[in-house]
């Protein structure tokens, strides 16, 4: 395949400071060489910066502006590199999904296309700027593809994303007014419990079967916070008792298997709190599983 990577050095969806040094973190941890050693091209085409704003004071809502002016220059961003090949945005806090998801719908809807998200994370991300409480845009990108109300300012979402193409996965710290909304959704959302219950692949092959049958395009945004914060220090809001390094892998394994990714976020990696780069190593180990690296070549068994 030809991966196209794009850095978003975007941290101003949270008040927390670092993200900004994800995309050179992942370039150092060898991104590029990990997926050229799969076979597949690999070209870098550096750092997105965001559209030009002023910046205001608001009473609650963090860098508004700002986060604005990145989903403008990133949903163009995403739109432009869909035509090329596959794009993997390298965060940049999760607030750059408003951006990318956004140019992803656009891409789809020029392909007479269904787009499905599947979203990795602990957290839903599903407020808007009305419901948050913390003010952090990184907790709002699925509100705002989904067409929720309250994202003034923000580049318009012509068709929302139906709730039926999303899957949420992971889901260990959900606000009330998310839980609220989510459950009064057709989206489908998978917390720990579930994983635990069923394994994660079950909840994962049903909905890449969706996808399948719809012929649909897929946006896969892998939230470091997924993962458990043992294995994966390097992210502001850890919550323990996340997905294990073997889920990651198999997660990452079957979507390559499905052949269905179209494009990746790797997000919320701050590598000022990472140890001697174990998350973001770990992180281009899963994005390399999601590009085919595998241990053995072989049938997968049914389970
Ligand atoms: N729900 C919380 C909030 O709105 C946490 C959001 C965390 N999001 C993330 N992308 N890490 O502040
Ligand atoms: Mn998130
Ligand atoms: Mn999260
Ligand atoms: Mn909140």
């Amino acid at each position: 395949q030809d991966c196209i990577l794009v850095g978003a050095p975007m941290d101003s969806g949270k008040r927390r400071q670092g993200c900004l040094m994800g995309p050179d973190a992942y370039r150092t941890a060898g991104l590029a060489e990990a997926l050229r050693g799969l076979g597949h091209t690999v070209t870098d085409r550096g750092n997105v910066a965001p559209a030009p704003f002023t910046p205001k004071d608001h009473p609650k809502i963090v860098r508004l502006e700002e986060t604005i002016a990145w989903t403008t220059a990133l949903a163009d961003a995403a739109e432009a590199t869909l035509k090329d090949g596959l794009p993997i945005f390298m965060g940049g806090d999760h607030a750059l999904s408003l951006g990318t998801v956004l140019g992803a719908m656009r891409h789809a809807a020029t392909q007479d296309r269904p787009l499905f998200v599947l979203w990795l994370d602990a957290h839903t991300d599903f407020h808007t700027p009305h419901t948050t409480d913390s003010g952090n845009l990184h907790g709002t990108p699925l509100g705002y593809v989904t067409g929720r109300d309250g994202f003034d300012g923000f580049p318009a979402v012509e068709n929302p994303l139906p709730h039926e193409n999303i899957a949420i996965i992971g889901l260990r710290s959900v606000d009330a007014a998310e839980r609220e909304a989510m459950q009064g959704s057709d989206i489908t959302y998978v917390d720990m419990r579930e994983i635990d219950e069923t394994g994660i692949a079950r909840p994962l092959s049903t909905f890449l079967d969706k996808v399948t049958a719809a012929n649909g395009m897929l946006h896969v945004s892998l939230d470091v916070d997924f993962l458990d914060p043992s294995v994966a220090p390097a992210v502001g809001t850890t919550v323990p008792g996340g997905a294990t390094v073997r889920e990651g892998h198999l997660v990452m394994e079957m979507l390559h298997d499905s052949g269905l990714m179209t494009s990746l976020d790797l997000v919320e990696l701050n590598p000022f709190l990472d140890e001697r780069g174990r998350t973001a190593t770990l992180m281009v180990d899963l994005a390399a599983s999601a590009m085919g690296r595998r241990v053995f070549d072989r049938p997968t068994r049914a389970f």
